[in-house]
């Protein structure tokens, strides 16, 4: 059996080395690649997904949008979003899922969070849908502060909460839930989307779905200050777990995609 990652870029994807462990641990038979998928090919390569020995696909930048009309059939929470992340293959139809949602609850549940209090994420692009959709279906307050305050209030129309004014007034120590689903950070060690973190509810936790450095500026300054904080390799590997679990039908221990992430990047980049 096959599953693949459709990107452009793929190759440094760290994808490949969490699904081929979880198949291996489940002791199938089956293998899972990365394909750099221009734009202009994804509807080709969403159509060869209808072979039998295929188990699904994951969709990454700059797929995630445009793949939801080349689907048969979408989850609620794809359809909600607007992005599908997640591709199940099943006796020639194609299911559009998204698992950042659920995968960020989950990565979420495990660093602390008691699912209450009120939650503020910053950004507003694919990312921030997801978080804001899942924080949503908890019921919870949640305040949404993007660089753009038109893509906030964009964002907020579709799914609920409420979108920030950059300039406005926030009621920052009644957050007990940041969560940085901006790009700001991302490679940068010294970036930060809020450089004089604000004074927080007590105990608050400071979600960064950036990993990449592993600490980011704005973990740092949240420790700094007292706060607890994790980067987003959680929920890199939640969402691994769960379309491994739609595609196989297979709950592999999240230690399992944790752990392969954890092993150094192959000199090829292709792991
Ligand atoms: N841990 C995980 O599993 C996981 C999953 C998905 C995404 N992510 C991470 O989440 C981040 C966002 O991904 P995405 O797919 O939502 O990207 P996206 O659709 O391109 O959206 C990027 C967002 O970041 C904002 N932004 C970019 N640079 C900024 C800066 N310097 N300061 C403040 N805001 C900035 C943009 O603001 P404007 O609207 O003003 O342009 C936009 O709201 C990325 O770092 C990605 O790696 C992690």
């Amino acid at each position: 059996m096959r599953a693949f990652l459709f990107a452009n870029p793929a190759a440094h994807s760290r994808s490949p080395a969490m699904h081929n462990a979880a198949f291996r641990h489940a002791g199938l038979d089956a293998h899972y690649e990365a394909r750099q998928v221009l734009p202009e090919a994804l509807a080709d390569a969403v159509a060869g997904l209808r072979q039998a020995d295929v188990l699904g696909a994951n969709l990454s930048l700059p797929h995630k949008e445009a793949a939801l009309p080349l689907m048969d059939a979408l989850t609620p929470a794809a359809r909600a979003i607007g992005a599908v992340n997640t591709v199940i293959h099943r006796d020639g139809v194609l299911t559009g899922d998204n698992t950042d949602a659920p995968g960020f609850l989950e990565a979420l549940r495990t660093a602390g969070d008691d699912a209450h209090g009120t939650a503020l994420v910053l950004g507003a692009g694919g990312a921030a849908r997801a978080a804001v959709w899942a924080l949503r279906s908890q019921g919870r307050e949640v305040l949404v502060l993007n660089r753009t305050y038109d893509k906030a209030i964009a964002l907020t129309r579709d799914l609920g909460g409420v979108a920030v004014p950059p300039a406005g007034p926030v009621g920052w120590e009644r957050v007990a839930l940041l969560v940085n689903a901006s790009s700001a950070g991302l490679d940068a060690p010294h970036e930060s989307p809020l450089p004089d973190l604000p004074r927080l509810a007590p105990e608050a936790l400071v979600y960064d779905m950036v990993y990449k450095p592993a600490e980011t500026r704005l973990m740092r300054d949240a420790r700094a200050a007292g706060y607890r904080a994790e980067n987003g390799l959680g929920m890199l590997a939640q969402q691994a777990r769960l379309a491994f679990q739609a595609w196989t039908a297979r709950d592999v221990p999240i230690t399992v995609f944790l752990d392969a992430l954890a092993r150094p990047v192959r000199p090829e980049g292709t792991e």
